[in-house]
């Protein structure tokens, strides 16, 4: 039966120039390349400068999405910024956004806080609301400067964070209604919050006014993602009457090399279909899915017509998953 569907128009992504090398950390902390190359597969990330926001990171990924998708800025009418790393504690980085690109329509803007399945969520957000009818464009970014709430001092988290934005606009149109069409076939998110203390920020505005930095239990949290992961491509696959084998590539949360190698293996997808930019981006949190989208569309590894699996996993804990036909 035909019904409106989401469609991916154009995505774009934007990194700060500043590159911080696994050596580099070790003149930092007591830690060493072998030590984060091994237990993580991260090799660089990208770190914002002091007076480089959040915002500003979406804006630069969002003139690419925006310039790939060849719309004009006044086509949107929904804003939702991914982040855990705002400008202002309100308004949103959405609402900053929308005043930056100079979006004067009244455009609905809203930021999601889900963590490293923000992405995620905000796009279930604005493909349910596509599919309502209750808008026809929306920009979708994940942004985060996490180096802002990294504590440089503690070599069990500043190892693992970086820096970027990725944007990604979707716009309704009217499909077939099978799984043939283009854009998005299926959603969804989950969460387990009895694992609100297992990685969190340490301070929050309401408790000390402050941001504070990232905590976390790392083994528990490594523990947790494999599943999840798992569950959000198996779940969103047989949701749109798909299975693995008709995935043409797989982008993971870019938290740790041997997570995605572990999910892979459960999924019995071969390394060859799944993105891996951890080594170069590091766990960017919300951005990390959009980053890895965005770049393997210019780089030119994901095609037009092909199949994506999407999952996610972080704070809270939330996860969740998405397939779209690009
Ligand atoms: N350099 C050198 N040594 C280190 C470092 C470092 N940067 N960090 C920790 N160590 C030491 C520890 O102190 C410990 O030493 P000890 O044995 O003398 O006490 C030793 O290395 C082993 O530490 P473990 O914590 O056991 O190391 P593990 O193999 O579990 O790896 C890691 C740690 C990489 C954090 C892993 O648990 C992990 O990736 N977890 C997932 C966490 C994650 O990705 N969080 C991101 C946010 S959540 C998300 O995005 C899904």
């Amino acid at each position: 039966m035909r019904q409106i569907r989401s469609q991916l128009l154009g995505t774009g992504y934007f990194l700060p120039s500043k590159v911080m090398t696994n050596d580099d950390l070790s003149r930092i902390v007591d830690t060493s390349d072998e030590w984060i190359s091994t237990r993580t597969g991260i090799k660089s990330r990208c770190i914002a400068a002091d007076d480089e926001y959040t915002s500003a990171l979406c804006v630069n990924a969002a003139k690419k999405a925006i310039a790939n998708s060849e719309i004009a800025v006044e086509d949107i009418d929904f804003i939702i910024v991914a982040t855990v790393t705002p400008d202002n504690t309100f308004p949103s980085t959405a609402a900053k956004v929308g005043k930056l690109l100079g979006i004067k329509n009244g455009a609905a803007a809203m930021d999601v806080n889900a963590a490293c399945s923000g992405f995620v969520y905000a796009t279930q957000v604005a493909d349910n609301m596509i599919r309502l009818g209750q808008i026809k464009t929306a920009l979708v970014i994940g942004a985060e400067t996490l180096s802002k709430i990294t504590d440089w001092t503690d070599r069990n988290t500043c190892v693992l964070f970086g820096d970027g934005a990725g944007a990604a606009v979707l716009a309704g149109y009217e499909a077939e209604g099978n799984n043939t069409d283009k854009g998005i076939l299926a959603t969804k998110i989950y969460s387990d919050v009895s694992h609100y203390d297992t990685l969190c920020s340490d301070s929050g505005v309401s408790i000390n006014q402050r941001s504070g930095f990232i905590h976390m239990d790392g083994k528990e949290v490594f523990r947790m993602a494999i599943p999840a992961l798992v569950q959000g491509v198996e779940e969103t696959l047989s949701l749109a009457n798909l299975t693995a084998s008709d995935i043409d590539w797989y982008i993971p949360h870019q938290a740790n090399l041997r997570i995605i190698d572990s999910v892979a293996k459960k999924l019995n997808l071969p390394m060859e279909k799944v993105i891996v930019t951890v080594d170069h981006h590091g766990n960017t949190s919300a951005a990390s899915i959009p980053l890895a989208l965005a770049e393997s569309i210019e780089n030119g590894k994901i095609k037009p017509g092909n199949i994506i699996a999407i999952s996610s996993m972080g704070a809270g804990f939330t996860w969740g998953g998405i397939i779209i036909r690009v």
